[in-house]
């Protein structure tokens, strides 16, 4: 057993996990290995079922998209399974690209054949026949663990025609993304896949209607279709009875920054953030927590004496911030928050696609706004009205998520964690 993502997960091995139970345990190389650990029972069980009964489970369960907007899975699935046209598609968006993410990475990597397992699943429950698992291109360890995950399950039937004797046909074929954060928003990917430039397409028609090749797809995120998983085995209604009434099941958390333990943590929806710290070792002695970043580039900043924050979806909303993708990037007093807001803002300028105009040109203001800040030569007022102007045009006419959250984290540094705030004795022109 290589157990190459225990690093990144310090929980590997514990008893009681349910998304990680088997990385570190399983020989990610060996489908014999992923049935002796339970493997290929959920799609089983599946195919008892037939494709509404899994739909009724994911609906009950509750479960909504990990990817980072939550929106109800069963509802995306039942939506795609009812369009007359045909084919239908599956594509699993393995593009995992947030900064501080890597969570898909870690499952990929250490338990590749339950994502193949899971996007059978979804396949068999919405109808189609093909599917492809857009991976980020700098995943090399985690392509080719998929392509061997997808070779032995096509020996052995779990792949291919009339997969176990079901009548169902279904088969994966795997694209690999080429860097560019603009490709794992999920028109991108089907403009990706099918051989245009990388750029989103306006919504609606959303993918379930017009989708990959103009036909109904559904597109899931890794760590969505990996909890159908425990789904099918427990039952939607069981599944449900984890976490929260509004965030069900269990959540994959990405730690990093100044924690002594970073890596993926699993915990039910409902703990909080400070439980979440404790678990990474939190940060080092003497030093004390400035903020967290939850959410990733897109989300927000909340403040070191903020840690009893629900880690649930609706927890984080009344909070002013976001779960989004799992990001926990904790900063304690040591670091320069406006180098990272610089950063940030860096990201959003290279990584946009400049198709639309307030993303193209409003991320471009943004960098020069906060560099000018950051180096202090500026005046504090017409930056910051500047920064607040241009962040209002992004997020109201931008096409796109990149655009639309490109001002999120800058705003709520600047707001909440008073990030080029005037000192109270500052009396020159800038500070009024
Ligand atoms: P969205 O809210 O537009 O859509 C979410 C999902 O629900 C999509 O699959 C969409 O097609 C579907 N949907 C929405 N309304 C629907 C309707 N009426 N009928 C059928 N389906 C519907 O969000 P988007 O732009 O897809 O994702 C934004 C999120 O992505 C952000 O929250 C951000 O955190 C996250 N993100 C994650 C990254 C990662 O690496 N995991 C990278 C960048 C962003
Ligand atoms: Fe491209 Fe930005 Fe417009 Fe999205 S918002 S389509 S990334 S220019």
């Amino acid at each position: 057993v290589e157990p190459a993502p225990s690093a990144a997960v310090p929980q590997a091995g514990v008893p009681g996990l349910v998304l990680l139970r088997r990385i570190g345990v399983v020989d990610p190389e060996s489908l014999d290995d992923y049935r002796a650990h339970g493997g290929y029972a959920a799609l089983r069980q599946a195919l008892r079922l037939g494709p509404a009964g899994v739909i009724r489970e994911v609906v009950e369960s509750g479960l909504v998209g990990r990817g980072g907007a939550a929106f109800p899975t069963g509802r995306k699935w039942e939506a795609t399974a009812r369009q007359p046209a045909s084919p239908h598609y599956l594509v699993c968006n393995a593009d995992e690209s947030e900064p501080g993410t890597f969570k898909d990475r870690v499952l990929m990597e250490g338990d590749p054949f339950s994502v193949i397992e899971a996007m059978t699943i979804a396949a068999y429950a919405t109808g189609a026949e093909k599917g492809y698992l857009y991976i980020r291109g700098e995943y090399p360890r985690a392509l080719s663990r998929l392509e061997n995950a997808i070779a032995r399950a096509r020996g052995r039937n779990l792949l291919g025609r009339d997969i176990l004797g079901s009548g169902f046909d279904f088969d994966v074929e795997i694209r690999r993304g080429a860097g560019a954060y603009i490709c794992g928003e999920e028109t991108a990917v089907f403009n990706s896949i099918e051989g245009r430039r990388g750029e989103p397409r306006s919504k609606p028609p959303f993918p379930v209607e017009r989708g990959l090749f103009g036909r109904p797809t559904t597109i899931n995120n890794v760590e969505t279709l990996v909890n159908v998983l425990p789904i099918m085995l427990m039952g939607g209604p069981a599944y449900a009875r984890i976490g929260t009434g509004g965030s069900t099941g269990p959540k994959l958390f990405c730690v990093s920054g100044t924690v002594s333990r970073p890596g993926v943590y699993e915990l039910p929806f409902g703990a909080t953030l400070r439980d979440l710290l404790e678990l990474s070792g939190g940060v080092a002695e003497g030093r004390e927590i400035r903020a967290v970043l939850l959410g990733g580039a897109a989300g927000a900043f909340v403040r070191g004496d903020e840690l009893d924050i629900p880690l649930t979806f609706e927890g984080a909303r009344a909070a002013g911030a976001t779960l989004g993708s799992g990001v926990v990037l904790v900063l304690d007093d040591t670091v320069d928050l406006a180098s990272i807001l610089v950063r940030i803002a860096a990201f959003f300028r290279d990584e946009s696609c400049g198709q639309c105009a307030p993303c193209r040109v409003g991320t471009v203001r943004q960098e020069e706004a906060l560099r000018r800040l950051a180096g202090g030569s500026a005046s504090r007022r017409t930056e910051l009205r500047v920064l607040r102007d241009v962040g209002a045009a992004m997020r109201d006419a931008s096409i796109c998520g990149l655009g639309q959250t490109a001002w999120n984290a800058v705003e709520s540094a600047i707001d909440r964690l008073g990030v080029f705030a005037a000192p109270t004795t500052d009396t020159t022109e800038e500070a009024r």
